[in-house]
């Protein structure tokens, strides 16, 4: 792992941010049955009624729940009828991030900033309005074909966006304790990643904050290289994987071949209580990658005091480590659709800015075990 100096984007200086980003506005999955999927983010996950449109709000064409849990909002879209591009998505990806939508103050700026940088344009500044207000959206493509929409709400005070009402029920889960999105992490093609940390720079003004090789993630079978972009103001974090070569299928590689493209992996939620929300989750169903129990043996070594029991983290299977700046707990879930695809992470950060290097092995070695089972190692 190298941790880079803070690196100007070509052209720019540090301190011009052209593209500041406020923060992660929502996520959007296209998933082939949103009544069915916002149960399950409801029951298993700890997330509220939010938003909704479809048939009751006038929508014709497809059906969006919009689920929150603190800063979290995740609108999960269905189409109503065949032959639509969103079915053309779900037929090709199954269930998957399309959008990772950015909170911005102008968002037709960020459009012209962004295409003008080369940015290929998914949606030109649109207003929407409603009587709570009007907002901006628009949009660029990303990888495979997730995008970004940049969301101006400042002369909004609806609830979500104009053409969503709110979304009640009398079924309310209680939360799980998740607080709001950490970072979220593309895979890419063989080849891909440094194409995208050079869009990530040139064309959003983030920075290359951290390099993993195939000689930090590797096992005995399988590797992945990643790099971790930051935008300017370091509020939002996209990791960037590529599998690199290894004995057997990385998971990466497991991950382009079932999501047919290039596709967000995981989304990972901070938590300020870790033991406490794994704790829930694990009581709701949600399943966990599990390292063996030897993890625990030499742990404290390697990471040095922590302010947490180690019983509970063992009995839960929540993962350590720590860098120059504090420590970090973290636990990942199996896939959360029938593709080996995308999963969550929950993570903890006690300090530490990183991303859990020291577990890398174990972690992909657990993975590795999983993907033994489904026969695709
Ligand atoms: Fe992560």
């Amino acid at each position: 792992m190298s941790v880079l100096t803070q690196k100007e984007a070509p052209g720019l200086s540090v301190a011009e941010d052209f593209l500041p980003l406020k923060g992660t506005d929502y996520v959007e999955l296209y998933v082939s049955n949103s009544k069915q999927a916002a149960h399950y983010y409801k029951t298993a996950f700890g997330f509220q009624d939010f938003a909704y449109k479809g048939l009751e709000t006038g929508e014709k064409d497809i059906e969006s729940y919009v689920v929150a849990q603190d800063k979290i909002r995740l609108v999960l879209t269905s189409p109503l009828h065949s032959d639509s591009a969103i079915g053309r998505h779900i037929d090709k990806h199954g269930d998957g991030v399309k959008v990772i939508a950015l909170w911005v103050d102008d968002a037709t700026d960020a459009w012209k900033q962004t295409t003008s940088r080369g940015a290929k344009s998914f949606m030109e500044p649109t207003v929407e309005e409603d009587e709570h207000g009007r907002v901006v959206r628009s949009g660029i493509h990303i990888y495979g074909e997730v995008v970004h929409i940049f969301v101006e709400r400042k002369d909004y005070h609806g609830l979500f966006l104009p053409g969503y009402n709110a979304w009640k029920t009398d079924y309310h889960p209680t939360t799980v304790g998740l607080k709001y999105v950490d970072h979220m992490v593309g895979n890419v093609a063989l080849g891909r990643m440094n194409h995208w940390v050079n869009f990530y720079e040139e064309v959003m003004g983030f920075r290359n904050i951290l390099t993993f090789d195939d000689k930090d993630i590797s096992t005995e079978y399988t590797a992945l290289m990643s790099k971790v972009m930051s935008s300017g103001n370091g509020f939002i974090k996209f990791p960037i994987n590529e599998p690199a070569a290894g004995k057997k299928k990385s998971q990466v590689e497991e991950y382009l071949d079932f999501y047919e493209d290039e596709g967000v992996q995981h989304l990972a939620v901070a938590t300020d209580n870790i033991i406490d929300t794994v704790t829930k989750l694990k009581a709701r169903g949600v399943e966990f990658l599990r390292v063996p129990s030897t993890y625990y043996d030499t742990i404290l070594d390697r990471v040095g005091t922590i302010d947490e029991d180690l019983a509970p983290l063992k009995e839960l299977g929540i993962l350590i480590d720590r860098d120059d700046e504090g420590y970090l707990l973290q636990l990942f879930t199996k896939p959360v659709q029938s593709r080996p695809t995308m999963f969550f992470e929950i993570i903890q950060r006690k300090g530490a800015k990183s991303f859990g290097k020291g577990n890398f092995k174990a972690l992909f070695e657990a993975i590795e075990r999983e993907q033994e089972l489904r026969g695709t190692l």
